[in-house]
């Protein structure tokens, strides 16, 4: 068999009095009258009510509960590890057509009976207004399972090219010996299905341990998983507090591997507790991590001003800047700042409109929670005493949800705070350079950061890019040119950083489903 071929889910745009807009705003209001949902742990495909219960609440109205969830104690997360063990050799020695049915079920799922509900829960939720919860939770999530099976298809099809005459080698892809631990973001619900799916689609069973800011999206996904047929005990939903999770798990001698997503210090922290535990494994756990960012647009002298000004306000305000990939510092040469860049850049961003994400005629929500909110705040305020210039923005509200104002801050000092630390929030922080300081500039953005994750040249010269992509060898995983650095696109930019950002196995391609297997070679003589 061969798996159907593989398009990009395509994207609804909710125009008003479309029948999409009206589905999503019915799906809309029927949560907010049924809210505050109970979100059990689901372990060997059963509710578990610990009784530990905790809120997920709505960042645009704090006040409000999205949910509450039971967190998963000591004897849930030992429950589930057992569970995902026994479940392990029927689902490895499942056939692959029936393995790759579920995942390609679970699309259509996706994009198709809960493409509402869970856009839904993920702008109520996690604070994304309707496209931004569009491309995430209806058009990447399903993305990332259809092309799980084409990529998966793919990596089993890479067989030795030789045989010597009389014997026959080939090679068969196992699923890791032990459990994957999967501990995802609040920031993109698509992340919150990729990091279970993709190690379960080659076979692995998994402990899902969600962010806690996403909890009622990522329930709505492992029931979709469910209903797609991933049988009890392949995927266990364990959320609850995270450093005793995620430690428990470690602990076992049977852990096999993290798939993280979420910050570089709390990554590398996970890294040397998984070191600390190195003599109770079987094998050498894998670790595949995306983590943080402090990503760049850099616009030379020669680029097209309108289309740098626009692709740095989506880069860097969409979803309030908190993907991982958003615009952070930007470095924009001396005449095109004077030249209409920088007049542009505040006419435009003056325009954005604030507010809750149910309301579609606001660009931006609020960010996650209250910890979010007083770092960023924190952080414009540390600009401001080091120097720093609000050209506008640098105020928030937090009386009913947690909103901040799109910010630019111009600074003169290219290694001042905002430039160098990830803040996770809808703030620029600019730096203007002279046009013939280009080259020089580039090694200035190589230096600035411990990170390596995405950024975006500008300009119309062949020559200035090419400087760029060489000088910036190392400094992106993803590298755009003439576009903004966020949105890459399952199937069409692997995605993923490299230095402090991650260990680059690029999400949305092949590449990732090579760390979850273990090949094992065949020869047989005849
Ligand atoms: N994959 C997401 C993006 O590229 C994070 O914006």
């Amino acid at each position: 068999f061969k798996a159907p071929a593989v398009e990009n889910e395509p994207m609804r745009t909710y125009p008003p009095g479309s029948t999409e807009r009206k589905a999503l705003e019915a799906a809309i209001a029927q949560m907010e009258k049924e809210l505050p949902f109970e979100v059990p742990c689901i372990v060997n495909g059963k509710p578990i009510k610990t009784g530990k219960t905790e809120k997920q609440p709505i960042p645009s109205d704090h006040a409000r509960n999205l949910c509450t969830y039971h967190e998963a104690d000591q004897a849930t997360v030992a429950l589930a590890i057992d569970g995902a063990l026994a479940a392990k050799a029927a689902w490895e020695s499942m056939p692959w057509n029936d393995r790759a049915a579920i995942f390609l079920k679970a699309a259509d799922l996706v994009s198709g009976k809960y493409r509402y509900k869970l856009i839904a829960a993920t702008m109520l939720g996690q604070g994304k207004n309707a496209w931004q919860a569009e491309i995430d939770a209806a058009a990447e999530l399903s993305d990332f399972l259809r092309f799980g099976v084409k990529y998966v298809e793919e990596l089993y099809a890479q067989q030795p090219p030789r045989n010597a005459a009389g014997a026959w080698n080939r090679v068969e892809y196992r699923g890791l010996e032990g459990f994957v631990l999967a501990v995802s973001p609040f920031n993109f619900t698509a992340i919150g299905g990729n990091l279970p799916g993709a190690p379960a689609i080659v076979g692995n069973v998994v402990v899902w341990k969600p962010s806690p800011a996403a909890t009622y999206s990522n329930y709505i996904v492992h029931q979709i998983f469910t209903e797609a047929g991933v049988p009890p005990g392949v995927i266990q939903f364990v959320p609850g507090p995270p450093p005793e999770v995620v430690a428990q798990a470690i602990a076992h001698p049977a852990f096999a591997a993290l798939h993280f997503t979420g910050s570089t210090h709390v990554f590398k922290q996970l890294w040397k507790d998984i070191a600390a535990n190195m003599d109770k494994y079987k094998g050498y756990p894998r670790i595949v991590g995306e983590t943080g960012g402090k990503n760049f647009h850099v616009v030379h002298a020669s680029a097209e001003v309108r289309n740098a000004v626009l692709q740095s306000i989506r880069g860097a305000f969409e979803y309030q800047g908190q993907k991982c990939s958003a615009l952070s510092r930007l470095y924009v040469s001396s005449s095109v700042w004077k030249g209409g860049f920088k007049d542009q850049l505040l006419e435009e961003i003056a325009k954005i409109q604030v507010g809750a994400p149910q309301d579609f005629g606001n660009f931006m929500g609020p960010v996650i929670g209250r910890p979010a909110y007083d770092k960023i705040i924190g952080y414009i305020a540390k600009a401001k005493e080091s120097g720093g210039e609000i050209l506008i923005g640098g105020t928030g509200d937090d009386s009913k949800g947690y909103f901040i104002q799109p910010t630019v801050i111009l600074t003169k000092d290219p290694h001042s705070v905002t430039m160098v630390e990830e803040i996770f929030g809808p703030v620029i922080t600019a730096y203007v350079f002279e046009d013939e300081d280009y080259e020089k500039t580039l090694e200035l953005i190589d230096k600035t950061t411990q990170y390596a994750l995405t950024g975006a040249i500008f300009s119309s010269s062949r020559a200035a890019l090419l400087t760029a992509t060489n000088k910036l060898r190392n400094a992106a995983g993803n590298v755009y040119y003439n576009e903004k650095c966020t949105g890459a696109v399952v199937g069409q930019q692997p995605f993923g950083g490299a230095r402090g950002s991650g260990t680059n196995d690029k999400a949305g391609s092949i590449s990732i489903y090579y760390r979850f297997v273990s090949a094992r070679s065949i020869k047989e003589s005849f």
